[in-house]
């Protein structure tokens, strides 16, 4: 049996997706196809909804424009400026946006590449959000020596990303670091900022479980 013949879009508010889409396809399947006055009426909302998201991107855009010209205003006549402005964007965001890279390619008047030239070329500056949880894996010598090689690895195959990346669900970054300064600790790890001494890889799981444990009472 076929469905009801929908009710008329009239009333729908365009920020109702789900619904104008449910909409289209109970048309559809009730007359094969999506009569013309609902499509108008549909194209209609869908537009009132581009207005609105594109006044929303010019904001967004006025915003970025602003702190980045505050940035080069402050470091327009230093030498080093670009990695100085680079800095200040990481320590704003957490991350280096490509909308703002883009910005102060502009703004600065350096190619896009060169930028990210300097991005890639220190392991400080990221391209991604940073993860809620951080494990920061020391990787200088003391603790390579003590086996921070197979903490790595450990945390690589529990977490399912290579150093450098964050979990899919933005949880959890995994990175590593020349000597954190505490070598008599070897093998250590930084958790959120706490650090580890004398971690095995049987402790790995215990730390993973600590943090997935936090975002869980912070839900
Ligand atoms: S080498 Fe790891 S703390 Fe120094």
């Amino acid at each position: 049996m076929k469905n009801a013949a929908p009710a008329s879009p009239v009333g729908l508010a365009s920020n109702d997706e789900a619904a104008l889409l449910d909409l289209l396809e109970n048309l559809k399947q009730h007359h094969g196809f999506v009569p013309r006055e609902v499509s108008d009426e549909v194209s209609r909302l869908v537009e009132v909804k581009l207005e609105r998201l594109r006044r929303i991107q010019s904001q967004l855009d006025t915003t970025i424009r602003r702190d980045v010209q505050q940035h080069v205003t402050r470091w327009r006549d230093e030498e080093g400026n670009l990695i100085m402005i680079l800095h200040a964007i990481q320590n704003q965001h957490g991350y280096v946006p490509r909308e703002v890279a883009m910005e102060l390619s502009r703004e600065l008047g350096v190619k896009l590449a060169r930028i990210y030239e300097v991005i890639t070329f220190y392991h400080y500056f990221k391209l991604q959000p940073p993860g809620a949880h951080s494990v920061t894996v020391c990787n200088g010598t003391a603790c390579y020596l003590k086996g921070s090689g197979e903490l790595l690895n450990e945390l690589r195959s529990q977490l399912g990303v290579a150093e450098g990346q964050t979990t899919p669900d933005r949880q959890i970054h995994l990175d590593t670091v020349r000597c954190i300064g505490c070598c008599g600790m070897a093998p250590a790890l930084v958790v959120d900022g706490k650090t580890c001494g004398h971690v095995k890889s049987s402790d790995i799981a215990g730390h993973l479980a600590g943090l997935r444990a936090a975002k869980e009472v912070a839900a």
